[in-house]
């Protein structure tokens, strides 16, 4: 009789359907998914001013978000890089203070609700709080702009839990060009990166700051990957060879990220997925299994974009749909080692190696060496520092005899 109506059962329900599903939940209380980047501080910054105290901000309740507290849980979430992302219209304007409230308004999500998010700076941390049930907590800072070419801020950065920094976000900086001088839509100024833009590599190298080639140039992707002491990551790029659109990973940059040991993480974002305003979750896992295919499933991750794109694939709403996509790599022969690679152990290996790798470099100085003043744009900028050091002794020997003879009148005039 039961073994009869299970068999109606799996007539009617696809049976290995719900095996697989059943299978990706067990896989993901253990081994839960690193997603490489979620834009929920950007849309808490425009729904309400960062202010997480209002009745409506309340996180458990959010909706019109494709992020919220339930969401995570459903979704099997065990680490999020949480994006400080600030538009590219802040650039020589307040790109860095707004950025500095954004990675604030993610150390108060974690303040605030302890009992959901972890907020953790290395590896350890990472597991830590996959084995407290926590949403271990990171910060990426979506584009240089957000450091204003300061070599300090990027290391104040550092010091605020920033653990990845995306070179560029559409705009070129003052020291590395975007994707959209691959479109034409851009000049390249830099043919990927200035000599300043080799030293924020290497400070980062330095630092233990992932380098994340998301929305750079074809040329500047290739730089990094030369130049780079540590492994690189895409925290939310797809494959170009599915889908012809800049932001993707050409598939001769696939390889030297294997080579690299580095990571492409998948953006969900239906136009990445398959150049068009329409996609599904099958579409999605097509990248998955094409980056698995050119670099290896060493080399694939996921990075959903969620809160940052206007458009999702149908079956990947929101991030509570992780194990359905899980469960479509294993239908699709994904084993289970694979599918934990591609959840978490692909990101732990990157960062292990990248903190590896600052660890080396311990006995190395900061780089001190500030970009040209005339590399720098805006008019929001003052330049102390610069006219004093290209003089050496200062500007008291330039100044006329005169005015020399007249300065201490001056400063009694003046005081
Ligand atoms: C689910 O996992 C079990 C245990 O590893 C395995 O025996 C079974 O074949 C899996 N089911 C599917 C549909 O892959
Ligand atoms: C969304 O949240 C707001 C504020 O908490 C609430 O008033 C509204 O009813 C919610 N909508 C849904 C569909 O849950
Ligand atoms: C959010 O709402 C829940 C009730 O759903 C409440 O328990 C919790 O204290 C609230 N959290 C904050 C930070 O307001
Ligand atoms: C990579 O580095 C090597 C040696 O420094 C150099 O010859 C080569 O041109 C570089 N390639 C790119 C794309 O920068
Ligand atoms: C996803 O869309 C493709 C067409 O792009 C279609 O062939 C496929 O059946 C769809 N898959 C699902 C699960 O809806
Ligand atoms: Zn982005």
């Amino acid at each position: 009789m039961l073994r009869w109506s299970l068999l109606l059962l799996c007539l009617l329900l696809p049976c290995s359907e719900q095996q697989y599903l059943e299978n990706a939940t067990r896989i993901m209380e253990s081994t839960p998914v690193i997603d490489g980047h979620n834009d929920l501080p950007w849309q808490l910054l425009k729904m309400f001013n960062n202010r997480l105290g209002l009745p409506e901000s309340n996180l458990t309740q959010l909706n019109g978000t494709h992020t919220n507290i339930p969401k995570l849980n459903t979704g099997h979430v065990g680490g999020q890089f949480w994006s400080v992302y600030v538009p590219c219209e802040t650039q020589n304007k307040d790109a860095v203070k707004r950025t500095l409230e954004q990675i604030d308004v993610v150390h108060r999500m974690c303040q605030l609700y302890p009992d959901t998010f972890s907020c953790v700076v290395d590896s350890a941390g990472i597991e830590a709080a996959f084995r407290n049930k926590k949403v271990a907590s990171l910060i990426g800072v979506e584009g240089g702009h957000s450091i204003d070419s300061s070599l300090g801020v990027l290391r104040t950065f550092y010091m605020l839990g920033v653990r990845y920094m995306t070179l560029t976000h559409s705009c070129n900086t003052p020291w590395a060009d975007n994707w959209l001088v691959d479109t034409a839509e851009e000049s390249p100024v830099h043919h990927g990166l200035s000599a300043f833009g080799k030293t924020v590599v290497e400070e980062m190298n330095r630092l233990g700051m992932i380098v994340d080639l998301a929305h750079v140039s074809v040329a500047t992707m290739r730089m990094v990957l030369n130049i780079s002491k540590a492994p690189v990551i895409f925290s939310h790029s797809s494959a170009y060879g599915l889908c012809p659109h800049r932001r993707n990973v050409p598939d001769d940059v696939l390889r030297m990220v294997a080579a690299k040991e580095g990571l492409v993480m998948v953006n969900f974002y239906n136009d990445y997925v398959t150049c068009s305003d329409k996609a599904n979750l099958s579409d999605v896992a097509n990248h998955m299994d094409y980056v698995k295919r050119v670099a290896g499933y060493q080399f694939v991750g996921f990075g959903g974009d969620y809160d940052g794109v206007t458009r999702l694939p149908t079956g990947l709403e929101d991030v509570s749909t992780y194990p359905a996509l899980v469960a479509e790599l294993l239908r699709r022969g994904w084993t289970e080692q694979e599918v934990r690679a591609a959840l978490a152990g692909n990101l732990l290996r990157v960062f292990k190696k990248v903190e590896e790798v600052k660890v080396s470099l311990q006995g190395t100085a900061p780089l001190e060496e500030p970009i040209a003043l005339e590399e720098l744009s805006g008019e929001c900028r003052t330049s102390y520092g610069y006219t004093d050091t290209t003089t050496g002794a200062g500007p008291a020997p330039f100044l006329p005899a005169a005015l020399v003879l007249a300065l201490p009148l001056l400063s009694t005039l003046l005081s």
